[in-house]
């Protein structure tokens, strides 16, 4: 499909975003081995966390609605075939860690993307915890029981970290976690409300071998990841006003807030309040004037490294030389984001190179519209359409029913606050 976005004159009105990705994958897969019923509203829609409750079905979980009927920590059972996790990495790598676990084997599969990311960060410590686990392509479990490992990350990744707690969660002994950069921590806060033996010290997450979760009960907050297209774009169109209701603000995810706050963007959060643990708001944004180039190191640009696409196009309208580093992994997300952007953001006129491990950006720079490509990447996507309604004349966005991924309803929200 091709999207035809036209050049906004303001963003106006209030949304609520699409539940968040990354809080419905986990609901429903620890749902899933908890004792008794899970109940889950406001679960992602988007295809990905769909990937994750088939593969959920598959291995003879019955959810329905907002309900997982949890089968306990052993109750998981063997799928007639291979797994298919579509084009979700979380779905891929998190279940890897659950199915190394088990006393059967499973194939995990995925789409053309999935199959060349990267899975070999989840197979070596899986294995080092005495998991059978190979790739590609993907096959896990069948050997049990698994021994606790002291895993010092190599790179910043809260699916691996995630991954080595989940099969944590039935090894012996003590299964530890350290990071150099705290990631997102839905699962650690997560299954601590259920009951697992599981705790935080610093960059270092410990979980030890437990033998039942108590069901979750859970309304998903917005995702921070989907509000962060409305903060920028209604920080870079002149005259608007947005508020974003119902937004997961766990710290691990708001990174981008701060770095916009400091090139002169005003969010305003309001009705503070708890979900399940994670932290929630209502976020509101109006438009500003942007001064100051942006510069991020290595960790920073790890903490935003989902809202870095959107960021670029922020980076095009601010004065200077903006220089984003340390963030080579957006080279295996569903697309190649830094060559993906660059090639992009460079149609419509913007100066913009990509380097080993970022951009450097030069701005400010008047955008045009021009015929774009998402290839195939939700957020490159949505990133493109966003610079869309600040450049003059209409942008087309190629493969732009990817938004689909994690936020349908993406262009009918963009057609509203417009
Ligand atoms: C996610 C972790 C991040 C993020 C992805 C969701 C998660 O990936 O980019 O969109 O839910 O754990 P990495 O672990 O590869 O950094």
């Amino acid at each position: 499909m091709i999207a035809t976005v036209r050049p906004a004159k303001k963003l106006e009105g209030s949304i609520t975003v699409p539940g968040d990705k990354s809080i419905s994958h986990r609901a429903l897969m620890f749902g899933a081995i908890a004792s008794g019923q899970s109940r889950v509203r406001g679960l992602s829609i988007g295809a990905d966390v769909q990937s994750t409750a088939s593969c959920m079905r598959a291995l003879g979980v019955e959810i329905e609605d907002s309900r997982i009927e949890g089968r306990g920590m052993q109750g998981l059972r063997a799928a007639s075939g291979p797994l298919d996790c579509g084009n979700s990495g979380t779905t891929m790598r998190l279940l890897a860690g659950l199915l190394a676990a088990q006393g059967f084997e499973s194939d995990l599969a995925g789409d053309e993307s999935l199959s060349r990311r990267p899975m070999g960060r989840v197979v070596d410590p899986l294995r080092e915890m005495g998991a059978t686990a190979s790739w590609p392509p993907l096959r896990v479990g069948g050997k049990t029981p698994l021994h606790g490992i002291e895993y010092q990350a190599p790179i910043p990744s809260a699916q691996v970290k995630s991954a080595i707690l989940l099969a944590g969660l039935y090894a012996d002994g003590k299964t530890e976690v350290v990071e150099t950069v705290r990631t997102r921590d839905h699962t650690e806060l997560m299954l601590g409300a259920m009951g697992a033996a599981i705790s935080v010290d610093g960059l270092r997450v410990i979980v030890e071998r437990t033998e039942q979760l108590q069901p979750v009960d859970i309304s998903v907050p917005g995702d921070f990841s989907s509000a962060a297209f409305w903060l920028a774009a209604a920080g870079l169109v002149a005259k608007s006003g947005v508020r974003l209701l119902g937004v997961g603000v766990n710290p691990t995810r708001t990174a981008l807030a701060d770095t916009l706050a400091s090139v002169g963007f005003r969010i305003k959060r309001s009705h503070p309040r708890f979900e399940a643990g994670e932290p929630v708001a209502d976020l509101e944004v109006s438009s500003v004037d942007l001064a100051r180039p942006i510069v991020l190191d290595g960790h920073m640009a790890a903490e935003m490294l989902d809202e870095l696409p959107v960021l670029a196009v922020v980076a095009t309208q601010l004065a200077g030389k903006s220089v984003i580093s340390g963030a080579a992994e957006l080279r295996v997300k569903e697309s190649d984001r830094l060559a993906a952007m660059e090639q992009g953001l460079t149609a419509m006129g913007a100066d913009i190179v990509a380097d080993q491990d970022g951009w450097i950006i030069n701005g400010p720079r008047y955008l045009e519209g021009a015929r774009v490509d998402s290839f195939g990447d939700h957020r490159v996507a949505m990133a493109l359409a966003i610079a869309a309604l600040i450049a003059d004349g209409n942008t087309e966005i190629q493969g732009a029913e990817c938004v689909e991924i994690s936020y349908p309803g993406f262009f009918d929200h963009l057609e509203y606050l417009c």
